[in-house]
């Protein structure tokens, strides 16, 4: 058996009980992972709560679950070490510490173990280097990779100059790194409260979006990367450079193996850190959610599974 945070109704926070469930058992091309830590996740919070757009909502509960949500163990990031591996397993040994996503899988990481395929179409795991802590490595994955598929869609180069509208949430804190990392100039939006946050990430000129308007500043950018929903293309467009382009967290990404290798050494080479914002145990799965719910998360919320 093994502790696990399980949803078998969609709804509020307090849907989710922590309850011990049968340990998974791994397959032939599986591993079986000892999750050390995960992550929630403003995508683990929509699922919770069937919190999809009106256009979306049927498409999407058909996806995850009509009446009641096929996947009941949330969590789409971790880290761990494996315990254990299937008999066609090549690229993996028990002890090897690990970092992936469970994108499309059966079960989540908000659980004790969970098995994840060597590889799969939907999801990453990689071996997670040393240099990497477990609670920063839990929180790489699904932020870093949609940053990075973002900006190489937008044609992230050398001395471009880039805006990143939401900078502070998790996707948003990776795209400012990883801009930075490629050479960029980068100015973020952000409310004034987390301008501190945003400094010691790299930013270079940072706008309050409570007190001005990004489009009405005199200056303009090859990539404006809406890292929260909240602008559009149409408001971007007024400062885009000729040829600049529009990217968006609305819009479908892909997980890819090179990219998270990618993300992970730029990590290990002091390029990028994971921002943690706060750490919850799994007991405490209930306030982590509520947290992240606010909309006011800083990077990422991680969760422990030690007690
Ligand atoms: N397409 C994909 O593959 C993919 C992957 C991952 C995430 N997502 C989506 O990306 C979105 C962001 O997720 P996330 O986890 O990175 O961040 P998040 O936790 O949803 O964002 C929280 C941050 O957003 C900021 N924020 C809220 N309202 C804002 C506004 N009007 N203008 C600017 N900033 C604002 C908040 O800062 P303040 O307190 O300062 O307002 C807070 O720091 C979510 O909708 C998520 O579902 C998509």
């Amino acid at each position: 058996m093994m502790k696990a945070a399980v949803h078998t109704t969609y709804g509020p926070p307090e849907v989710l009980k922590v309850t011990e469930v049968e340990k998974p058992q791994h397959k032939d091309r599986e591993i079986l992972v000892k999750i050390e830590f995960a992550t929630v996740t403003s995508g683990d919070v929509r699922l919770r709560g069937s919190d999809f757009p009106p256009l979306f909502w049927l498409p999407a509960r058909l996806i995850f679950g009509l009446f009641r949500p096929k996947k009941q163990i949330l969590g789409h990031e971790l880290s761990g070490t494996v315990e254990a591996i299937g008999s066609q397993v090549t690229k993996f040994q028990v002890g090897d510490a690990v970092l992936g996503t469970t994108t499309m899988l059966r079960s989540g990481s908000h659980a004790q173990y969970v098995c994840l395929p060597e590889t799969w179409k939907q999801g990453v795991v990689l071996h997670k280097p040393k240099e990497l802590s477990f609670k920063e490595a839990a929180a790489l994955p699904v932020g870093g990779m949609t940053a990075l598929f973002l900006l190489k869609k937008a044609g992230l180069k050398k001395g471009m100059d880039v805006l990143v509208y939401g900078a502070s949430g998790s996707v948003g804190s990776y795209a400012l790194q990883i801009a930075k990392a490629y050479g960029a100039q980068v100015t973020t939006v952000s409310s004034g409260a987390n301008f501190d946050m945003l400094q010691s990430l790299g930013a270079d000129t940072m706008l309050d979006y409570k007190k001005e308007d990004y489009t009405k500043k005199d200056r303009t950018y090859d990539i404006v990367f809406d890292a929260v929903g909240k602008t559009s293309k149409s408001k971007a467009k007024k400062v885009l450079k000729p040829g600049g382009a529009f990217v968006s967290i609305t819009s479908i990404t892909a997980e890819k193996r090179e990219q998270l290798q990618e993300v992970v050494n730029l990590t290990v080479s002091g390029k990028i850190k994971p921002f943690i914002d706060k750490k919850f145990p799994l007991d405490a799965i209930v306030a982590a959610h509520t947290y992240v719910e606010t909309g006011r998360k800083r990077g990422n919320v991680v969760i422990t599974m030690a007690n």
